[in-house]
């Protein structure tokens, strides 16, 4: 794997594009910044797309402009995506059933910072694993974008949380998200604190995407016939697993939300429903930082740094 770090990346000008079939131009208000930016850049993903790329996936704007046979959108409409690649920019051409329409209650960096993460979170919480009223789950890295808003949506379930961050600086984030209990370790130690809270039995269902360092106690950690939503291919995983090694009956899935939110109904429902419970007051965005699109290098560099708490938004 090519590990090309922050500096492979240029702020540079380009052409606008133009609005192909069934595409809209975007004026880009701000884009989401996202690990998997980190994995794009490294040369681990979307290896299919010639250099140079222009990263990102994620962000919120207006149409400026539609390709022919675009009738969802039109000119003048706010609105948001995820999974577009090219959104570290000013402007942007994207598939027309790739963005979903923003409420005028909802701004663009909040709309921008809910996307990818919150359609993760939903996803793992209410589709790979349905949370019930009681069940324990235990979060890792749950100060980060995607770790704040899985705690609020189980809380929301009726779940119990319990957290883990990797410094004490981070533990009145995750606390303020809901969670109930906050373990601070960066590596493996997580696992007698767990077992001490739930008496034992381990918890539900573990939300897994640290790396490699984490697989073995995440295991531990889980109950008889628990489940291990496991999601972090940038950070990587254990390698190949023995079957018949796997303890207590549990079960073990690479939970990718795109398999879930496949069709743009999907996608728009459910965003919709996040931009409800935005609306209602029952799930907080938290922006951790904002940069300007020149320093997307300086971005990528924090998260890397581990000491980011929320999301990250590039504003153009
Ligand atoms: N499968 C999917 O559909 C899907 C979708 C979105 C994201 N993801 C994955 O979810 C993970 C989080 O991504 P995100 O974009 O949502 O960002 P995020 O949650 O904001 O991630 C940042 C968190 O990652 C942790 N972290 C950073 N560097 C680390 C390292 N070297 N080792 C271990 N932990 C580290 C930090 O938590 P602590 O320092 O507190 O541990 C930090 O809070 C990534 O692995 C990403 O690939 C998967």
């Amino acid at each position: 794997m090519n590990q090309a770090g922050a500096a492979v990346l240029e702020y540079v000008e380009r052409p606008d594009p133009a609005a192909g079939p069934g595409e809209a131009l975007v004026e880009v208000a701000c884009a989401g910044v996202n690990f998997m930016d980190i994995g794009v850049r490294r040369g681990a993903f979307l290896t299919e797309i010639p250099d140079p790329k222009v990263l990102g996936v994620e962000g919120a704007g207006r149409v400026l402009a539609v390709g022919d046979g675009v009738e969802s959108v039109e000119p003048g409409r706010r609105v948001a995506w995820a999974f577009a690649l090219g959104s570290y920019a000013e402007r942007i051409a994207i598939p027309a059933s790739s963005l979903v329409p923003v409420p005028d209650a909802i701004d663009d960096r909040t709309a921008a910072a809910v996307m990818m993460q919150g359609l993760t979170a939903s996803h793992f919480a209410t589709d790979f694993y349905r949370v019930e009223p009681g069940d324990v789950a235990f979060v890792h890295a749950a100060a980060g974008g995607l770790g704040l808003l899985l705690t609020q949506i189980i809380k929301l379930r009726g779940g119990r949380v319990i957290g883990r961050v990797s410094s004490s600086g981070k533990a009145a984030a995750a606390e303020h998200a809901g969670a109930d209990h906050v373990i601070v370790d960066a590596g493996s130690g997580f696992v007698e604190e767990a077992l001490r809270l739930t008496g034992g039995e381990g918890v539900h269902v573990v939300y897994d995407g640290s790396g490699p360092t984490t697989f073995q106690g995440s295991l531990d950690v889980l109950r008889r016939s628990g489940t291990f939503c496991w999601y972090g291919p940038v950070l990587g995983g254990p390698g190949p697993i023995e079957i018949m090694s796997l303890p207590k009956s549990v079960k073990i899935g690479y939970a990718v939300y795109r398999d879930h939110v496949s069709t743009p109904e999907l996608l728009r429902s459910r965003s919709g429903r996040l931009f409800d419970w935005i609306e209602e007051g029952r799930l907080e965005v938290r922006i951790g930082g904002e940069y300007r699109l020149a320093d997307a290098a300086e971005a990528l560099a924090d998260m890397e740094a581990r000491s980011t708490i929320g999301k990250l938004l590039l504003i153009s």
